[in-house]
């Protein structure tokens, strides 16, 4: 009984062993979600293959090896499931495709060659290999939310949470190994300065060289050929325990570690953030409350939850405030919470908070306002990133005194109104902004050379205070073209053409940050100041991140001239967090 065992373990020790070379996936195989849905690893720990996802399937690797069939890495992340009548085709063509029962195929991973194999990994790498068996994609370098032992972080790699624990579309949350050596946390969407982010870890030395590093005995670390920056100490023995570590739904970096002898569950052996810390963690207008050992999501005074089951969905006006009927309204306080810091809103300096509720009250465009330390800082919504912090810190939000006239279902069918609107809004910005100064070029060019026709009705399209009536024609010409320019590059960034045009907007990035734009300008007589500003407000409209854009309204205020205009960010380049 016992030799039978043993010469059963032997002969599966052996097959394994003799497997190993042989894992390869070549031309011609195909899985489908229902039958033969993945190519397991040769120790059977991983696969790459379909797996669940909502009412359909998704395509990635997986721990198949425990009960827990953990995904690790997901192919095109953000697209929908795709239905059970879908093949997954390693063409003779070398590439790998989702084909569609219609016939329409779509690639698995973009390849920049044709492949001869491909090959899942023990480490839980998924690679595929060109006729020379080199290596030329790896599931390692192209990471979603989860880092692997022996897998590495280099510079400007960036682990993106998922959206949730069964839904692996990207997510609010991301970790990036930056350029000056730091692994760093962010909420999506921001961009890499201090103020946005949540946690860090550096190392010394040559920064460009740094890598975050797990090791297979859950040694997590920095380093950087120097030396090392250890996060969570390993050691412990390698037999029986399997180490993972991910950027999570709730933007807490987390080393997971899981027990093959016991099949637990995946249990936390560190993590870098205290509750409350991921900026942004209950969405917009909301405010997070640590409570024990767990944390909150609470609304601002006259909001409510868009979903109340899902709370870090943010909140959410709970009626419509209509800003300009005086007497209506009231200002309610929020004592003791942080919120992101508007660089826009110039603050008021005022001795006390009834005065500041006053000034905020009697102006129609803001909502609410942030008092402290005798600063009065007007704010738009949404409020984001709100955290309960015992602090001097007050928010004051408007909130209607009168009967509701609308009820939430109405207010929720505006608010779905006014995101359209925004969107729009954001998408023809730039455009209009063009528009706007080729209209005002237009009739200031119309009324020197011709002061007897009529072009009064297009003078409508420009408020006189706002308007750049001191500018020639030429100027505004000059000024557009390079603002054209700068925009134009931006969509080359995009779409990968030629790089010349990316220098340049470099180029002019760096101009702008040495003073030196006259650079661009030659012997154009232009307004420095006003041109400057344009230069600021085009670097702010073509950030890559929408929500960072300013509103049209901000634009309209930034170019006006009574804003200060915070400097933009290089659009080219990751920003150093030191
Ligand atoms: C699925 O795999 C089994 C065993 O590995 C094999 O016998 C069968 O032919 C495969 N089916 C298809 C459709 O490839
Ligand atoms: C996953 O989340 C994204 C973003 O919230 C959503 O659009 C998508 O429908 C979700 N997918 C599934 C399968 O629920
Ligand atoms: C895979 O794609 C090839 C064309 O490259 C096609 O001939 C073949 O039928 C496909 N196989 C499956 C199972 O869809
Ligand atoms: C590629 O690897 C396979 C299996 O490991 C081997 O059989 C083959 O000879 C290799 N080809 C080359 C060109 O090295
Ligand atoms: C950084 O790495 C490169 C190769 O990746 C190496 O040539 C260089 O010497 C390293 N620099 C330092 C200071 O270790
Ligand atoms: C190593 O083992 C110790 C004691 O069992 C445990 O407290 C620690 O969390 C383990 N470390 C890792 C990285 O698993
Ligand atoms: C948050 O508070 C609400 C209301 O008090 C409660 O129903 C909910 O369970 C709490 N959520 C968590 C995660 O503690
Ligand atoms: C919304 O406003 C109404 C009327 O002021 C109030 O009765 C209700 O409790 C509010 N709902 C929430 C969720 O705050
Ligand atoms: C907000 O930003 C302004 C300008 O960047 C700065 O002067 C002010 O100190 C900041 N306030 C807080 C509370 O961080
Ligand atoms: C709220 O408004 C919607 C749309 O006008 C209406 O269908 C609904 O009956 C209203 N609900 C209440 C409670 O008044």
């Amino acid at each position: 009984m016992a030799t039978t065992f043993l010469f059963l373990l032997l002969s599966a020790i052996f097959i394994a062993k003799a497997q190993q070379g042989q894992s390869n996936v070549n031309p011609g195989s195909f899985l489908t979600p229902t039958t033969n849905s993945s190519w397991p690893s040769p120790s059977g720990q991983y696969a790459f293959g379909f797996y669940k996802q909502g009412n359909g399937y998704a395509v990635g690797v997986f721990f198949a090896g425990i009960p827990e069939k953990t995904v690790v890495w997901t192919a095109n992340r953000d697209d929908p499931p795709v239905p059970a009548a879908v093949t997954l085709n390693f063409t003779s063509a070398g590439r790998l495709v989702l084909q569609s029962a219609q016939g329409t195929t779509k690639s698995v991973v973009v390849l920049g060659e044709t492949a001869s194999s491909a090959s899942m990994l023990d480490t839980g790498n998924f690679v595929v290999y060109n006729s020379d068996n080199q290596s030329i994609w790896e599931s390692f370098q192209n990471p979603t939310d989860t880092l692997l032992p022996t897998q590495q972080l280099f510079y400007d790699d960036v682990l993106d949470s998922s959206v949730s624990e069964s839904n692996q579309s990207t997510g609010r949350f991301r970790a990036i190994m930056q350029q000056d050596g730091f692994i760093a946390l962010y909420p999506i969407g921001t961009p890499y300065y201090i103020e946005y982010g949540y946690w860090s870890k550096g190392i010394q030395g040559p920064q460009l060289n740094a890598t975050l590093n797990l090791d297979v005995d859950g040694h997590l670390y920095l380093a950087n050929g120097n030396g090392i920056v250890t996060i969570s100490a390993g050691g412990n023995s390698t037999k029986g325990l399997l180490y993972r570590l991910r950027m999570d739904d709730d933007g807490f970096l987390r080393l997971y570690s899981y027990n093959t002898n016991q099949n637990g569950d995946w249990v936390v052996t560190w993590s870098a953030i205290v509750k409350c810390d991921p900026k942004g963690l209950c969405g917009v207008n909301a405010f997070c409350v640590i409570y024990d050992e767990e944390y909150n999501c609470t609304c601002l005074p006259g909001f409510a939850f868009v979903d109340e089951s899902k709370r870090t969905l943010g909140c959410e006006r709970n009626l419509t405030v209509d800003n300009c009927k005086e007497g209506t309204y009231v200002m309610e306080e929020e004592i003791d919470t942080v919120w992101e810091n508007d660089t826009y809103s110039l603050p008021l300096f005022s001795s006390n908070i009834e005065d500041c509720k006053i000034a905020c009250l009697q102006d129609c465009n803001w909502e609410a306002a942030l008092f402290k330390d005798g600063a009065c800082r007007k704010q738009r919504l949404p409020m984001r990133f709100g955290r309960r912090q015992s602090d001097s810190s007050v928010a004051l939000i408007k909130v209607s005194t009168s009967t509701p006239s609308t009820n939430r279902t109405m207010t929720k069918e505006r608010n779905k109104e006014l995101r359209v609107d925004i969107l729009i809004v954001s998408i023809t910005l730039v455009a209009f902004a063009f528009t706007v100064l080729a209209i005002s070029a237009f009739v200031i060019y119309r009324s020197h050379v011709s002061k007897h026709e009529n072009v009064s009705n297009m003078g409508n399209f420009v408020d006189e205070d706002v308007g750049p009536r001191s500018f020639t024609y030429a100027e505004l010409e000059k000024m557009t073209d390079v603002l054209l320019e700068i925009i134009f590059c931006r969509r080359s960034v995009d779409s990968n053409l030629p790089e010349e045009e990316v220098i340049l907007e470099e180029w002019v990035y760096s101009c702008f940050e040495c003073g030196e734009l006259d650079k661009l300008i030659n012997d154009e007589e232009v307004d420095k100041r006003q041109f400057e500003r344009m230069v600021k407000v085009a670097f702010w409209c073509i950030l890559e991140e929408p929500s960072l854009r300013p509103s049209m309204k901000k634009v309209l205020i930034m170019l006006e001239g009574t804003a200060d205009i915070p400097i933009p960010p290089n659009p080219t380049s990751v920003i150093s967090m030191i």
